[in-house]
């Protein structure tokens, strides 16, 4: 075994640098993944690429303390170089070694946060300043991490193999989501291997499975001059939450405004963020799907007490999507729609398969009363209306499955996919803001 293990180790030393295709590391027994990890965590601190799971998405991970392993995380991606990077840590103590002053350098209205929400799907923004006489960090991160801003972005993930891993390798990890940049998100090991698997420099993929959570954390940071949150990116753990746990803290105020936490694009904008892409997805193109067109729909609740009801015309589901479908090319070829509704929306259209998940599309089934001879209409559930956690785990996994689906002649990718808005309470926030961004703009088809 012991020998077994040095052979595995030494080719992985001759050949991580520039692997052609990254080994998927399974890691469905204790035995295969401790296997995994120990190789995983002996690229890293080689200084090479591994992608790893966490509750949120799949992360592309390297040493934040190598300048060398960071540049080629962006090079990986092809991610501007301007974009700075989130440091996932495994313990409290990681996280003081990164910050001046060390566990006293803890702004006081994160402490209740880091409480609640650590381990989790919360990244916290801390100045790298080191105001009132603090100490530099015991550790410090290349400079590619933070793109030269004065301050870092730091998570501690909850997957156990995400911990497993930076305590394995001894190392924080500097980690973006696994994808090509402007693509959705990975939330299973075979989406990393489709964007990042072939010719990108990665050593390993780590496989976890499919992500809890499914989109990325909730960023928030604090103006040091005004004592307020801001949210930069909403994600995981909900505004809501995050205001309740700090009233409960005794941070009265804090949700009201005088201190309020500040939604990014709700409360405030800022030119300043809109340059600088420290604001997540606001400069550059995010979680756009490459093959399809999605446009985001909103079911009309029709009731006999709305006088508009009657007076509008507002068209049916089959009406939006042949105004919605790209003009056919010449001669006409079949085209194929992929519908992301709620549960209850897809039931209004009887005779469909239930789709609970993609893995149940290995033959997808259009659906027969939206279908016709040159269309094919294919359900995907996002889930029940009323719970977001459902859609937010089906989002980016449903926009992936549209667009790699392989349609047969050399055809990859449906048409059109039909995204229908969920309401934007919790995470429902976060998930109608990448829906936004994958329909490239802010319009909502309404139909009935
Ligand atoms: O859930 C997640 O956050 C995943 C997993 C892998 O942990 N990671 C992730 O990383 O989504 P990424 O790089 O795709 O998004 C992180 C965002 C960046 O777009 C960047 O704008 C922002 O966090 N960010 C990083 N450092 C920052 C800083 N110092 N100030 C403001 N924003 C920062
Ligand atoms: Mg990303």
């Amino acid at each position: 075994m012991l020998q077994r293990q040095s052979t595995i180790i030494s080719t992985i030393m001759s050949t991580y640098k520039a692997p052609v295709t990254a080994s998927l590391l399974p890691s469905t027994t204790p035995a295969t993944t401790t296997a995994a990890l120990s190789t995983a965590a002996e690229i890293l601190k080689l200084g090479g690429l591994v992608a790893f799971p966490t509750e949120t998405v799949y992360g592309l991970g390297a040493s934040a303390l190598s300048e060398e392993a960071v540049k080629s995380i962006y090079a990986a991606k092809g991610r501007p170089s301007d974009n700075p990077l989130i440091v996932h840590v495994a313990s409290r103590e990681m996280l003081h070694d990164l910050i001046p002053g060390g566990e006293e350098g803890i702004p006081e209205l994160y402490k209740p946060l880091l409480d609640r929400f650590w381990p989790g799907a919360l990244t916290l923004i801390f100045p790298l300043t080191l105001a009132n006489g603090r100490a530099p960090p015991r550790s410090t991160v290349a400079r590619s991490v933070t793109c030269g801003l004065p301050s870092l972005a730091i998570r501690m993930p909850s997957h156990p193999l995400a911990l497993a891993l930076i305590k394995a390798c001894h190392l924080p990890l500097a980690a973006p989501s696994a994808n090509l940049s402007s693509r959705p998100s990975p939330t299973t090991a075979q989406h990393v291997l489709h964007d990042l698997g072939t010719n990108r420099g990665v050593g390993a993929i780590l496989d976890g499975g499919s992500c809890q959570v499914g989109l990325e954390s909730t960023v928030v940071d604090l103006v040091l001059e005004t004592g307020e949150l801001r949210v930069l990116r909403a994600g995981g753990v909900s505004v809501e939450d995050l205001s309740e746990c700090l009233r409960k803290a005794g941070f009265d105020g804090v949700e009201k405004g005088k201190r309020g936490i500040k939604v990014y694009k709700k409360d405030f904008t800022s030119q300043e963020l809109e340059d600088k892409p420290t604001t997540p997805g606001m400069k550059y193109k995010h979680y756009s799907p490459s093959n399809s067109r999605v446009v985001l729909v909103k079911r009309r609740q029709t009731s006999p007490s709305d006088p508009t009801a009657t007076t509008t015309a507002v068209p049916s589901l089959s009406d939006v999507i042949h105004s919605s479908l790209p003009s056919p090319s010449s001669p006409p070829q079949h085209q194929y729609v992929g519908l992301m509704l709620s549960s209850q929306t897809l039931s209004l259209y009887p005779l469909g398969p239930p789709t609970p998940s993609p893995t149940l599309f290995a033959n997808p089934t259009p659906l027969p009363s939206l279908s016709n001879t040159n269309l094919s209409v294919l359900p995907y559930s996002i889930g029940s209306a009323s719970r977001p956690l459902e859609a937010a785990q089906r989002l980016f996994s449903g926009l992936r499955y549209f667009d790699s689906l392989d349609l047969g002649a050399g055809k990859v990718g449906v048409d059109l996919i039909v995204l229908e808005c969920v309401d934007e309470v919790g995470v429902g926030l976060a998930v109608m803001e990448r829906a936004r961004k994958a329909a490239g703009g802010e319009v909502e088809l309404e139909f009935v």
